[in-house]
């Protein structure tokens, strides 16, 4: 575990980042900033409970309506955001070059509300969609800025969710998600729009959920309860509700910003203004590539973090997992970060002359083994190659290898399977 000592701000709280693999939790007094790591998609979740349904209009949770004790913590949460986090918008003026990267990468939107999203006019406009694996329709409507699905199935008596969460920046996919704040459950819905398939299939990893009860949950997709959610959008965000707090969507500080990967920056942007950025020291150092490499595995995943029963095709889209497992990792002297290859900033690049300069700066005749074979395609080919994951994504295996270490080795290029 990684601790960074206190630091100038002294708001309402002292902050102090502490970071450990794949959670951050910031120590001030009562208030703990967590995002738990659950793994996406959980194996047991054929298991989980099949709650009744309640009735669309009764999943509002009236802020007036929490108890006074829970509404003083929720507005003091809200306070210590408010004066900490300055927001992505507070860094262009002096940040362009990142800024405007950032605006290409799927970190900058891949958690909006259901509602705002261009999928959900594209829905209204389909209509309705039926699930190719069971005999079920559902219908799409916008109700007073709210969208609902509605199982219209013989049978299905009309039930009808609220969709308020939709996650992914649709670079493979983006898959909905509704959290009932009454109860604190929710459901990853059993549709996601795919990009291998420019529409609707079934999310990745509901296929094998055919049966269900009717008039539960599970007739529009996966339960979750409290911790699936707060993991599934803790990981999509900057800031999430901490475990404390009920999850509320006014918690959240959408997709994957500057400051969860900086720290807040407020102090920083209010300094900078009046020409004293330098005083403002980072929460976060990232120069520090254990730091680095920590940040990212929070929610792209390392040996901490993976199931332990992941399969090899699984593992090969936790990149920082494979990277980590890696020749060229271990032995170039704790140097390599995924900034060896990527702007962390930007989305992912396909210029492969520009991945192979990267392999050839470190191995060349004169420096790094350097590679046996005749150079038939590029490096990536074969020592990174395209693996899919499921039906239609496929992510580049980072685990950095020779071709026939094939002891965990998944099946290679899959080219059937979409780049990205
Ligand atoms: C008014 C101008 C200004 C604004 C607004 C601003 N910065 Fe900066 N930033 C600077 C300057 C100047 C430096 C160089 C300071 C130094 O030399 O340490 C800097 C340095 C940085 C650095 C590198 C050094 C470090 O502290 O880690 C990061 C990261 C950074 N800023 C992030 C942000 C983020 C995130 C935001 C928005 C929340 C932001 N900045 C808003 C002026 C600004
Ligand atoms: C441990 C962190 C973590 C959790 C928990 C998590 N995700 Fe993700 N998610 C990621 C990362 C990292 C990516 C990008 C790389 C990848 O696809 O593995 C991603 C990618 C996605 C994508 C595809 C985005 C795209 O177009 O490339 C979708 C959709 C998605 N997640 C939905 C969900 C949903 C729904 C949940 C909750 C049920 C969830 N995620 C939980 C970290 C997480
Ligand atoms: C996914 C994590 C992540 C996000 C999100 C992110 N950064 Fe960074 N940023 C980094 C890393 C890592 C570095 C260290 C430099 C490197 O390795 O490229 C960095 C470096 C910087 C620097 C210093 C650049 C230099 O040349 O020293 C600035 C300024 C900065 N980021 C601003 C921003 C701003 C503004 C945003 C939001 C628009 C942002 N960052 C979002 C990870 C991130
Ligand atoms: C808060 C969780 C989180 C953290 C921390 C995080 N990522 Fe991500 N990252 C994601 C998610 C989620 C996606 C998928 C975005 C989407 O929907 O397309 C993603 C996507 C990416 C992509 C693909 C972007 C694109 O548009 O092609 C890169 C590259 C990436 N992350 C690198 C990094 C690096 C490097 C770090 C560490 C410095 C990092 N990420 C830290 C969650 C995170
Ligand atoms: C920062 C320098 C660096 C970069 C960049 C780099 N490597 Fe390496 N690589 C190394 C080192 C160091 C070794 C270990 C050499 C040894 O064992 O003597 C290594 C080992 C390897 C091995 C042998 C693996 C094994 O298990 O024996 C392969 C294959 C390899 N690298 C391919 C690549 C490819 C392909 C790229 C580009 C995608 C790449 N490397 C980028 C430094 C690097
Ligand atoms: C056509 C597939 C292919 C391509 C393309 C390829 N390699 Fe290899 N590479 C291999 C195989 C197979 C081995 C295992 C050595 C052997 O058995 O001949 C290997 C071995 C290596 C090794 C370890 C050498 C050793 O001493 O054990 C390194 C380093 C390496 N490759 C780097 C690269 C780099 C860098 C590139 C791109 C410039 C590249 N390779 C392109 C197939 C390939
Ligand atoms: C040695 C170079 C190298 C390093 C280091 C590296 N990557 Fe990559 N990465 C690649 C290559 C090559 C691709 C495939 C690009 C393409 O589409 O042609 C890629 C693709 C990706 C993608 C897109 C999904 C996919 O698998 O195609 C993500 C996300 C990503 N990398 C994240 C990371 C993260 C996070 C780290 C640090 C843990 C990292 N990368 C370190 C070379 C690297």
């Amino acid at each position: 575990m990684v601790s960074y000592g206190e630091t100038e701000l002294k708001p309402s709280v002292t902050l102090r980042f502490t970071l450990s693999i794949g959670a951050m939790v910031l120590v001030g007094g009562v208030i703990f900033f967590y995002f738990c790591m659950e793994h996406e998609f959980p194996s047991t979740s054929g298991a989980a409970t099949a709650r009744e349904i309640r009735p669309a209009a009764s999943t509002r949770l009236n802020a007036d309506a929490l108890p006074p004790s829970v509404a003083a913590r929720v507005s003091a949460w809200e306070k210590m955001i408010a004066a900490n986090f300055a927001g992505d918008d507070a860094c262009v003026q002096c940040h362009p070059s990142e800024s405007q990267a950032h605006q290409r990468s799927g970190h900058s939107h891949t958690a909006i509300k259901m509602a705002d999203s261009a999928l959900a006019k594209q829905l209204i406009e389909l209509g309705t969609y039926a699930d190719p694996l069971r005999s079920q329709t559902f219908q799409f409507e916008m109700n007073e800025g709210q969208f609902t699905v509605q199982d219209v199935s013989p049978g299905a008596q009309s039930i009808k969710v609220p969709v308020t969460w939709l996650l992914g920046s649709g670079t493979h996919a983006q898959t909905p998600v509704t959290v009932d704040l009454q109860t604190q459950r929710g459901i990853e819905l059993r549709w996601s729009f795919l990009a291998g398939q420019n529409g609707l299939g079934v999310t990745p990893d509901q296929t094998r959920y055919q049966q269900f009860r009717n008039r539960s949950v599970e007739c529009f997709g996966r339960p979750m309860d409290s911790a699936d959610i707060r993991s599934c959008i803790g990981c999509h965000a900057t800031v999430s509700a901490p475990p404390e707090l009920p999850f509320l969507d006014a918690l959240v500080v959408e997709n994957v910003g500057c400051e969860r990967c900086h720290g807040p920056r407020k102090k920083h942007v209010d300094l900078a203004h009046r020409g004293q950025a330098e005083l403002a020291k980072p929460l976060i150092s990232l120069d520090d590539p254990d730091v680095y490499m920590n940040i990212c595995s929070g929610c792209h995943r390392d040996e901490s973090s993976v199931a332990a029963d992941a399969l090899p095709h699984e593992l090969a889209r936790f990149q920082p997992y494979g990277l980590k497992r890696s020749a060229c990792y271990l032995k170039s002297g704790q140097s390599m970060t995924c900034s060896t290859c990527h702007d962390p900033h930007d989305t992912v690049s396909h210029d492969r002359a520009f991945y192979v300069s990267k392999c050839q700066s470190c191995h060349s005749e004169t420096t790094q083994r350097s590679c046996p074979q005749p150079l038939r395609g590029d490096c990536i080919e074969c020592h990174m190659p395209k693996t899919q994951w499921t039906a239609g994504i496929a992510f580049h295996d980072h685990w950095i290898r020779l071709p026939d270490d094939d002891s965990r080795s998944p099946k290679k290029t899959a080219s059937d399977a979409v780049d990205r």
